[in-house]
């Protein structure tokens, strides 16, 4: 009895050792399956610029909800005015730090910017002469001297991103914001290096006393103004 008990047990440990060693495990196959109609077993998943008569617009892919902002992205709620550009100044300021380091990484890297977007009409040295001002496009400001000197970096970065009197271009599209800060970071850098001498050379009646701050100022008013005026008036 006992041991025909034992004889069956064994028996049936063989044959389940034997199935399982039969049985393969192949991943490449999907497992058995039983299919009771076809609930959300297949998913009818529509190519992204496919035809979709689920919407009133019969597209798949549909329009971001208005105000919708990417990761990341930062809202700039400034219009192309001078105003807007002041207020900018007021509200902005860059996401780098002081730290020279980051200040100087920053510049290296707007240096580059600024050699591919704004030297064809600012000049390779930011005081306006470039190309494209030397074939009759109304010659920027310098940079160097000019009001741009005064401005608080938000109102920079606004000009680069709204453009100015219709006259500077606007290079939200083309430049990111964190390239546009690099450029506002570079124009520092022109800024600070700028020989504050420099521009004494154009205007030879100056008063020789007054040597350096106080000579670039009216300079730099100076240097502007017949500069704007192409731009205002069509003369010539
Ligand atoms: C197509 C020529 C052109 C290009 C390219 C250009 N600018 Fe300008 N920019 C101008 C002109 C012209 C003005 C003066 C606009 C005005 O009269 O208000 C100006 C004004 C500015 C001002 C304000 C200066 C001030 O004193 O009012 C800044 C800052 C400036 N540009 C920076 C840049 C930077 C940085 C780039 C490159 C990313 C660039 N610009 C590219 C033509 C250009």
């Amino acid at each position: 009895m006992i041991s025909g008990l034992n004889r069956l047990l064994l028996t049936a440990l063989i044959v389940v050792l034997a199935i399982l060693a039969l049985v393969r495990v192949d991943h490449s196959r999907p497992n058995f399956q039983i299919i009771l109609g076809n609930d959300m077993t297949y998913s009818p998943a529509y190519g992204a610029y496919a035809a979709n008569a689920n919407f009133a617009n019969g597209r798949t892919i549909q329009e971001p909800v208005v105000g919708t902002l990417a990761r990341g992205e930062q809202r700039f709620n400034f219009q192309a005015t001078p105003e807007d550009a002041v207020r900018a100044g007021e509200r902005l300021t860059s996401p780098y730090s002081k730290s020279a380091e980051e200040q100087n990484a920053a510049a290296d890297r707007g240096a580059i910017v600024f050699q591919k977007f704004c030297t064809s009409c600012h000049g390779g040295d930011g005081t306006g002469n470039g190309p494209v001002a030397q074939r009759g496009f109304p010659p920027p400001p310098s940079l160097l001297t000019g009001k741009s000197r005064e401005m608080k970096d938000g109102q920079l970065f606004h000009i680069l991103t709204r453009g100015q009197n219709n006259i500077m271009p606007m290079f939200d599209v083309q430049l990111p914001p964190s390239r546009r800060w690099d450029v506002v970071a570079y124009i520092r850098r022109l800024q600070q290096s700028a020989p504050p001498a420099a521009p004494t050379t154009a205007a030879p009646a100056a008063p020789p006393a007054t040597a350096s701050a106080p000579a670039a100022e009216p300079k730099g008013a100076a240097g502007e103004k017949p500069k704007n005026e192409p731009a205002g008036e069509p003369k010539k």
